[in-house]
């Protein structure tokens, strides 16, 4: 494409801004804008322009879920089931890992930072402590994969070799890197990072099974025989992963997915809840239901909308192939984004200052026939560590840590 090409392209978005600095640019750092510019999916960039708008949420009825008596009642057989699967290899794991953790503000991959107290305790060796567990348990090695970012990438690889994999088998870890999307300020304009560097950020956690087809893992599933995988997120240092219990009962109870669930601490918690949407499985959000539905109750007197998801799901590989083309919405989210202000000063804002466009996983659950809501108990398997303080924080997350008998 020729400069003047560009230039009309970039006119006709309203994005000439994005050539501020190119007259400095070498000629190789001018074909990299270039390239950066040309892959821009413009149409994602008008979403904004519906951003806040309702979206169009289809007839809603509530799931319920399977509840802990119940699970507490047939917990040997299921667990043994989901051993069965874990030791045939059926099982693989999937850490969602390609966020930038912009709430925490911490410089680095989430995953890096030391929760410990009297000693170090990293995000990544708490999880994978917890995974080892039940390979321990099942005396199988379970296929760990790592959704990275261009971003973060490099340090988590070497974060993981600098740390032996805390214990677990490098032949079993398989890092691959999510996509990225192009951020824009308040007006929509695309910011820049650098002076021939647009301002790109990962695509979401939605795109993390496409991202895998992308890097050629789908044959590594299939030759070893890995059916179902379990994702989760790297901000639960609570959570179990590869739980031979949920996964038991959801292979046992003919599902093709499942999702591990909480009681909502009360309606209006700002969670999303598990129901069906027109007959299918959904997330919906508190903002997206009615007051109405909100406190509805049921002859106990529970909230019949009262689970919340807490990014623990279990996917039928196969399941996951034939949704592998299908569109899925894209939500504009409010971040701080880091920028290069028109005297090329990298700025560092201290509030969001524009938007990311996000691919949500909770999004793959409508794709799917059906989901098992699978309740856990908050207290023992919800430690989310989102903030710097307060709610959610690493502070909140070290509470629940000691409550749970974990040495910190
Ligand atoms: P969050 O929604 O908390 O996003 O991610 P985040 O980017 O980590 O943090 P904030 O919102 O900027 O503070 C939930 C999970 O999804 C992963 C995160 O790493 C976390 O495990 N994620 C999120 C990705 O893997 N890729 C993304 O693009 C976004």
């Amino acid at each position: 494409m020729t400069f003047e090409s560009l230039q009309d392209l970039l006119q006709s978005h309203g994005q000439e801004g994005l050539l501020q600095f190119y007259s400095q640019l070498s000629s190789e750092e001018q074909d990299s804008l270039r390239e950066q510019i040309e892959s821009v999916d413009w149409d994602m960039l008008k979403l904004i322009q519906h951003r806040g708008k309702p979206v169009g949420k289809g007839k809603l009825e509530p799931l319920g879920a399977l509840e802990l008596p119940e699970i507490e009642k047939q917990r040997s057989s299921f667990t043994k089931a989901g051993l069965e699967a874990i030791q045939a290899g059926q099982i693989g794991a999937v850490l969602l890992a390609g966020g930038q953790g912009t709430r925490l503000g911490y410089d680095g991959p989430k995953g890096t930072v030391n929760i410990g107290l009297t000693k170090t305790l990293y995000i990544f060796q708490c999880l994978i402590h917890n995974l080892m567990e039940v390979v321990q348990q099942a005396g199988a090695w379970i296929h760990l994969f790592i959704m990275t970012s261009p971003k973060n990438h490099r340090d988590t690889v070497s974060f993981f070799e600098e740390h032996s994999f805390f214990g677990y088998s490098p032949e079993h870890v398989h890092f691959f890197k999510q996509e990225m999307a192009p951020s824009v300020d308040f007006g929509g304009k695309i910011l820049l990072e650098g002076k021939g560097q647009l301002s790109l950020s990962p695509n979401g956690n939605g795109g993390w099974f496409s991202s895998m087809a992308k890097a050629g893992l789908l044959p590594f599933l299939h030759e070893k025989g890995i059916q179902w995988l379990n994702v989760f997120a790297v901000d639960n240092v609570l959570q179990r992963i590869a739980d031979p219990c949920f996964i038991g009962a959801t292979l046992s109870t003919g599902h093709v997915c499942g999702s591990k669930v909480v009681r909502k601490a009360s309606p209006t918690e700002r969670v999303g809840v598990l129901c069906l949407e027109d007959g299918k499985p959904s997330i919906v959000e508190y903002y997206e239901m009615t007051n109405d539905m909100i406190h509805l109750k049921n002859e106990n007197g529970d909230l019949l909308y009262n689970f919340g998801v807490i990014l623990n799901y279990l996917f039928r590989v196969d399941k996951l192939e034939e949704i592998l083309g299908e569109k899925m919405p894209v939500h504009v989210v409010e971040k701080k984004i880091p920028y290069m202000d028109p005297q090329g000063n990298l700025i560092k804002p201290e509030a969001p200052n524009g938007f990311k466009f996000e691919l949500l996983v909770l999004d793959m659950i409508h794709l799917m026939d059906n989901c098992l809501s699978f309740e856990v108990e908050r207290c023992r398997e919800f430690a989310p560590i989102k903030n710097r303080e307060g709610v959610d924080s690493v502070e909140s997350a070290r509470k629940l840590l000691q409550e749970n008998g974990v040495e910190l």
